[in-house]
């Protein structure tokens, strides 16, 4: 039998150097060396041959298969090899990637202003009190001055839970319950959800915040009220602000005022272009305060005659809208992150 055993060494180094992972070196060995494989065929050829010829024949074949076979050891050696390597590198850990940043919350624009403003009451020697958003009528209205047929009720569209309990409509009865429970000298801030049956729309909200303040002690005047709106008014907007009283009405105080801030897009200086802040007057409305009424501490059992003390109830939500020149108050409520990242 002819072979040309250079030629086949050629094919089996081609087909060696061709297989690029283990199954094709599988099969190539399969094809060589299996039962029927070309290798195994030759062997069987060796009992039909001539002795003579069978040795020189049997020894090129035995050759050849044991080049084949090392051939294909070297070729699964290097194989794995790469693929360990392969695997490693994909496996690596690069550790100058930059960290996987996780979104970290931040505080609600409400809450920010509401602790900035407690913070400065707090450093003024003030203490924070609290009082429930389940309120009774009394505290809510009676105990502040406000009868029931009083005009200013209807103002608030109370959202009543029973006849005589409803959702507070101010922070204002935190003022009751602290006179009830501490003792002159007072000076306590409250801040806090409020309600009120508002429809939603550009701004009104039926929850909104407020933060209450109260003092009272021996000798308390209107300056003294003034002097305090004037810092928390700079404390937010900035040491060049501004404030006027413009007299108002709240039934428990008497004399109360509306304090306005000048206006922080402008500067209180109306540009003859128009300033859409403070609709041209140089001024904010931000909230109301006032010398605490007499009949208010009586009812309290705090006397008039000996104690003097002043109010106040700031909007947290509307100074919160012009710090942050927020157009809608919807936003507050609508966990809109692009709203609240920014
Ligand atoms: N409670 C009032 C409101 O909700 C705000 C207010 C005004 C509170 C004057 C006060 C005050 O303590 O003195 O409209």
């Amino acid at each position: 039998m002819e072979i040309n055993f250079e030629t086949l060494r050629g094919d089996v180094e081609r087909a060696l150097a061709e297989a690029m992972d283990i199954p094709s070196l599988e099969a190539l060995r399969v094809r060589m060396l299996g039962k029927k494989g070309e290798i195994t065929q030759l062997l069987k050829t060796l009992g039909t041959l001539a002795p003579d010829e069978r040795r020189v024949f049997g020894q090129k074949v035995n050759d050849f298969r044991r080049v084949f076979e090392q051939g294909i050891t070297e070729a699964r050696e290097f194989l794995q090899f790469k693929q360990q390597s392969q695997a490693i590198e994909k496996e690596t850990i690069d550790v100058t990637l930059p960290g996987r940043r996780r979104a970290i919350g931040r505080r609600h624009p409400i809450a920010s202003v509401q602790d900035k403003l407690t913070d400065l009451f707090i450093g003024l020697g003030f203490t924070v009190a609290e009082g429930p958003h389940i309120e009774s009528e009394y505290y809510n209205f009676e105990a502040l001055n406000t009868p029931a047929d009083h005009p200013s009720r209807d103002e608030q569209d109370t959202l009543y839970i029973t006849d005589r309990i409803v959702l507070r409509t101010q922070t204002s009865p935190v003022q009751v319950r602290t006179m009830e429970s501490m003792k002159p000298p007072i000076r306590i801030v409250a801040p806090g959800k409020v309600f009120r049956a508002d429809e939603i729309d550009a701004t009104h909200t039926p929850v909104f915040h407020q933060i209450e303040g109260l003092v009272i002690d021996k000798g308390i005047t209107l300056g003294d009220l003034k002097g305090i709106q004037e810092l928390a008014a700079r404390h937010l907007f900035g040491e060049n602000t501004k404030i006027r009283f413009r007299p108002s009405y709240f039934p428990f105080t008497e004399p109360s005022a509306e304090v306005d801030v000048t206006c922080h897009a402008c500067g209180g200086n109306v540009p003859p272009e128009g300033c859409r802040v403070c609709k041209d007057s140089g001024w904010v409305e931000l909230w109301g305060c006032g010398m605490v009424h007499p009949r208010v501490l009586e009812m309290s059992g705090i006397d008039p005659k000996v104690y003097s003390g002043y109010a106040f109830g700031m909007g947290i939500d509307r100074i919160t809208s012009s710090l942050f020149g927020i157009t809608d108050p919807r936003n507050y409520f609508e966990n809109d992150m692009n709203f609240l990242a920014n």
